[in-house]
């Protein structure tokens, strides 16, 4: 079904964002802390046009699915929450949206971490800004797109993913200062390429996990008398913390300083070795890893080629980044995929996009 055949005429506008891979700098955006985030090829295409009955009406091809919004004091669920979410966020900015037929197809996985919802989002955004000519730059398609995120779909998310999927490309990495939005763009690590590979493990407890973390980092700010961990450098200062808070502080500020160390420029092994003492963090001390992703990381990194690997996004299921040697990725790939076969999982190659159809 296109966009003809389910509202009967044709679109009037489309627009297009991709999902991201965070290379690192993990759970430390709502820390007010740094990221380095790249797009992946996948991304999310929206279809707008005006409707003629005062309702809304939003279409997922991906779910065959349609939602029309007859109360817009109900928020919807499922993939209607991130687009009513945007239009809501835009309308209490004060911009008057009119009703609206909106189509939306995606390539970008979902449930996997590289963040569907703010290509939805940023996509949905950008249409929006194209049919009503609205005057919003991208940092603010940004920033509109996090709002819906925290205040439509629930999770108390950072601004990592909406700026990347807005202002990033597949051939760079965006270093983000999150507290000033300062940005630079790098660089990928020489003679490598990125490498994705699904667990297979939904992401459960992701949200409730997600939220509960960001409330204990805020608690250990609070117990340290700063605004955010991002104000403490040293390390040392985190010791009087009580556990869990203790731990949590700590990736925090060591995942900072690995993010901080990339932006001086390194080799890529060095990256790599950057990513695999992320993973020992955010399993160990911020406790978001689960066994098969533990596994497809521990295969990863003894694997020649490989420079470093670690889950990335949220975690608690999802995916696991690489940084490989660019002229190996299809035989790592084919490699681990069978490594972790044997394991007893089934892993899915995300990134490079041309293995989803030919590396199993
Ligand atoms: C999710 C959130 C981001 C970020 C990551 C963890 O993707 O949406 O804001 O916090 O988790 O780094």
């Amino acid at each position: 079904m296109d966009f003809q055949q389910v509202f009967g005429k044709s679109p009037e506008t489309q627009a297009s964002a991709p999902g991201r891979v965070n290379l690192l700098g993990e759970h430390t955006d709502y820390n007010d802390g740094f990221v380095l985030p790249t797009t992946i090829p996948q991304s999310t295409t929206v279809q707008l046009g005006l409707s003629s009955d005062r309702q809304h009406h939003f279409y997922s091809e991906n779910f065959n699915e349609q939602v029309s919004i007859l109360d817009i004091n109900h928020t919807p669920s499922g993939f209607a929450s991130y687009i009513f979410g945007c239009i809501e966020v835009l309308q209490k900015a004060g911009y008057t949206i009119p009703s609206l037929c909106v189509y939306v197809k995606s390539s970008v996985p979902m449930g996997s971490g590289l963040s569907s919802s703010a290509a939805l989002e940023v996509a949905t955004l950008r249409g929006l800004r194209q049919l009503l000519n609205l005057p919003i730059d991208d940092v603010e398609i940004a920033q509109f797109a996090q709002q819906a995120e925290i205040h439509y779909a629930g999770v108390q998310c950072g601004i990592m993913d909406q700026m990347a999927s807005s202002l990033a490309d597949t051939e760079h990495i965006l270093f983000l200062d999150t507290r000033t939005l300062e940005r630079r763009v790098m660089p990928l690590p020489e003679k490598a390429e990125i490498l994705v590979i699904d667990s297979g493990v939904p992401r459960t407890l992701a949200s409730s996990g997600y939220n509960q973390r960001r409330a204990e980092c805020e608690e250990a700010a609070r117990s340290l008398g700063v605004k955010a961990l991002r104000d403490i450098t040293d390390a040392e200062v985190i010791e009087k913390l009580p556990e869990p808070l203790r731990r949590r502080a700590r990736h925090v500020v060591t995942e900072n300083n690995r993010v901080l160390e990339v932006l001086q420029g390194v080799t890529s092994e060095r990256f790599g070795e950057l990513m695999n003492a992320s993973h020992a963090s955010l399993r160990d001390d911020y406790e978001v890893s689960v066994p098969a992703l533990d596994t497809l990381v521990e295969l990863l990194q003894k694997t020649p080629g490989v420079f470093g690997a670690r889950l990335t996004g949220a975690g608690f299921g999802g995916a696991c980044v690489a940084l490989v040697a660019a002229d190996e990725a299809k035989s790592i790939a084919t490699h681990i995929l069978e490594q972790y076969k044997q394991a007893g999982y089934t892993g899915q190659i995300l990134v490079p996009s041309w293995e989803l159809s030919d590396a199993t």
